[in-house]
Order: C-alpha cells, then sequence, then structure tokens
C-alpha cells in the first residue's frame, strides 16, 4: 500500500484533469471545438475492435469535455464522470438509465420543481411509477417500497425548505433492498459534501450552480462507478444527446478551480446573513441547516464538517406580496432565478420556481408563501445583511 500523502481539497479542485497541452505547452488546455475526427490508417479498425480508442464525434465524446470530467470525477471521489447540457439532462439521464417502463422509483417530497415536473410530466408518460414521500423515514419507505421499485432518489439539502437528508441511513436502506441511489448534491457542491463517500450510487447535479459558480455556464454532471456511468452513457446519454458544449466544459474547470474558496466565503456569509435576518422583528423564520433552531442542525454538523452551504430560506410575515417585495427593494442582491454565483440572488419559491405545483403540495413540501430563497453571494458580509435591512425596513 501507497504511504504517499493524498494531496487535498484545493490541490485536487485546481490540478486534476489538467495538464500541459502536449502539441504547444501552453499550461491551460485548448478548448476542442471539433465536432468530428479524422481516422488515419488503420485506426477506425482498431477502434471498431475494441483494441484502441479514439475520439470519433463530439457526441460520444470530446477532449475538453474529458478532462472536466476527470477533475469532476476526481473532486467527488468518484471513478468516472459524464458531463450534461444542464442539471436536468444529469438527473434524467441518470434515472432513465436505470428505471423504465413498469419500474418504481421513490422520490423524497421536497425537491426541485424541475425534477418534479420531469417526474410528473414525462416520466409518468414513460411507464415510470413514482412515490413522492413527505417524510424519508425508513417505515415511510418501507412501506413506499414495492417489488419493482428500482431507485432511491433524493437531494442532499432540498430545495428551497432545506432539510437535510440522512444520506447514511438513506443509502443503506436502500443497499440492503437492492436499490440504487442517485443524490442531487447541487447545494452543497462536492467541497462540502461528497454523497458516493456516504454510500450514493450516483451524484446527479447541476454544474450551472456552484460548480462553475460564475453564472455564465449551464451544465450537469454525473458521478459514480465506470460501470454504472458506462451503463449512462451507452444506454441514454449518446442517443438523447444532451452533450455539453465544449466551451461550458471549459469554464465548469475554470470555474472548479475556485470552489474550495469560493465555498468557504459562501458558507461564511451565509451563517452572518442566517444570524442577522433571525434577530429581524419581520422575519418570522429562517431556514439555515447551520442555525441551532434548525430542526437537521445535529445531522448537519455530523455530515458537513466543513461548512454549512449559500443557501438561506428567509419567510418574512405578509405573504407572497411582501416577500415579492422585499425581493424588488433589493439594492445588491438580484431577484433572479438560479444560485451559486458570485453575487448574491433571490427568488420566490411560491411564484417561480415552484409557482406551477399546487399549492396543498407545495405546503407539504414547507414552501410557504412569503418564502424569500437567498443565495448567499461572496460580497462582503456587512453589505449582504445592510441590503436585506433596508429592503425589510422598506416595506
Ligand atoms: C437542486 C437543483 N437541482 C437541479 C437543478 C437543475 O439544474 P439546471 O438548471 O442546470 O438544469 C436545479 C436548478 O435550479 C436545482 O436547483
Amino acid at each position: 500500500m501507497s504511504d504517499e500523502k493524498k494531496p487535498g481539497a484545493a490541490t485536487v479542485a485546481i490540478h486534476a484533469g489538467q495538464e500541459p497541452d502536449p502539441s504547444t505547452g501552453a499550461l491551460i488546455p485548448p478548448v476542442h471545438l471539433s465536432a468530428t475526427y479524422i481516422f488515419t490508417g488503420d485506426k477506425l479498425d482498431r477502434f471498431m475492435a475494441g483494441d484502441e480508442d479514439m475520439y470519433t464525434y463530439g457526441r460520444t465524446a470530446n477532449p475538453t469535455q474529458d478532462q472536466f470530467e476527470e477533475k469532476i470525477a476526481r473532486v467527488e471521489g468518484g471513478e468516472a464522470a459524464l458531463a450534461t447540457a444542464s442539471g436536468m439532462a444529469a438527473i434524467s439521464n441518470a434515472i432513465m438509465s436505470f428505471a423504465g417502463s413498469g419500474d418504481h422509483v421513490i422520490y423524497a417530497r421536497s425537491i426541485y420543481s424541475g425534477t418534479y415536473y420531469t417526474i410528473r410530466n414525462l416520466f409518468a408518460r414513460m411507464g415510470i411509477q413514482d412515490t413522492l414521500l413527505a417524510s424519508m423515514d425508513n417505515d415511510s419507505l418501507d412501506a413506499a417500497c414495492q417489488a419493482n421499485t428500482r431507485v432511491l432518489y433524493f437531494e442532499t439539502i432540498s430545495n428551497p425548505n432545506l432539510r437535510v437528508a440522512d444520506a447514511d441511513r438513506l443509502t443503506a436502506w436502500a443497499k440492503k433492498r437492492g436499490l440504487l441511489t442517485i443524490v442531487d448534491n447541487t447545494f452543497m457542491s462536492p467541497y462540502l459534501f461528497k454523497p458516493l463517500a456516504h454510500g450514493a450510487d450516483l451524484v446527479a447535479q447541476s454544474t450551472t450552480k456552484y460548480i462553475n459558480g460564475h453564472g455564465d455556464q449551464l451544465g450537469g454532471v454525473i458521478v459514480g462507478s465506470k460501470d454504472l456511468i458506462d451503463t449512462v452513457h451507452s444506454l441514454v446519454y449518446q442517443n438523447l444527446g444532451a452533450v455539453p458544449s465544449p466551451v461550458n466544459c471549459y469554464l465548469g474547470m475554470r470555474g472548479m478551480k475556485t470552489l474550495p474558496l469560493r465555498m468557504e466565503k459562501h458558507c461564511e456569509n451565509a451563517m452572518c446573513l442566517a444570524r442577522a435576518m433571525e434577530r429581524n422583528p419581520r422575519v418570522v423564520r429562517v431556514d439555515y441547516p447551520g442555525l441551532e433552531s434548525h430542526p437537521d442542525h445535529t445531522l448537519a454538523k455530523t455530515l458537513f464538517p466543513r461548512g454549512f452551504g449559500g443557501m438561506v430560506a428567509i419567510t418574512v410575515d405578509g405573504g407572497l406580496r411582501l416577500a415579492r417585495q422585499t425581493a424588488q427593494n433589493l439594492r445588491l442582491a438580484r431577484y433572479c432565478a438560479s444560485l451559486g454565483d458570485l453575487e448574491t440572488i433571490v427568488e420566490t419559491p411560491a411564484n417561480i420556481t415552484h409557482g406551477k405545483i399546487p399549492p396543498e403540495i407545495r405546503r407539504e413540501m414547507g414552501v410557504t408563501d412569503g418564502m424569500i430563497r437567498v443565495s448567499v453571494g461572496c460580497e462582503s458580509a456587512e453589505d449582504i445583511i445592510a441590503d436585506f435591512e433596508q429592503a425589510i425596513a422598506a416595506l
């Protein structure tokens, strides 16, 4: 066994998947835009016989994408990764690879609305059965499990109400029943939590958010064992073609180099804002796993030793009308639908991300009408807090 010390998280984030370009010596590798690759000599015959690997066509593989995938696999602690055109492509490709017509999937009910719509509007049409569970305790899971259940799916921290999944218990439950566990880790990023180390089979997440971190790339990634990733690639991915552009792979790779730095600052700022909002009399509720008042705080402390993430949900008294007004009163933070950027971004789930979900289901998901979901950015903490305080004071 090697006694070589493993490189730290920041070293891996910066160096993994990146070698100087052998033809020019360029430190930063070039972006490969070519859609296709020439067949020279008998290379194609050797490729078809399985004796040699080669790039053939961009929907199957691309060198820039390979570098991005190698970096992300190393950062996540997985054997292999597959980059996709968006987070939704990663999630849908992963689920569709292991659940088909007549199969059943169990989901935590409080999930990203796009995933919810995919289950309800697309997977149902394809004959994939589902159970959306309000509670993921073992009794509820046992009751939901059927002979045709294939997959258990949950988010590390649920969107937007920030409940923490008991990942070790959930993956152990699934393993015992021979189910595959797929985890959306978008809200935490691999710097703060690595689902594979907690028993998950696959991570399927958006890179549009913290992984790229600069709001200028749309992408997703699936990470897991080489066998599982090969199955996704051959069965679904290269047929449906939700392939990322090489430029987006490059941006994702560049963004990941600062992931540890950014996540430290997101966590620090989120904690400061959450504490300030707890003291504000117009705020009736603050959801942040780092607060002692959060129902999952004890679990969060064991799962997230590096920090509790950059997402905070605050609920103002006065329902959706005043939540929207607060969002519009903000001067530094931006009212728009994304998260994980350097800029502080807010959205009101009741009329944006979760707006098309029936109100009674929204309530069951823990989404209040007055909720403002905050993706706390990397600006100076005192400026972020002052912005929220003036926005609420102006109501
Ligand atoms: C938790 C979560 N998962 C997945 C997605 C989908 O990602 P994308 O927009 O890159 O498709 C989002 C988007 O907001 C999200 O918040």
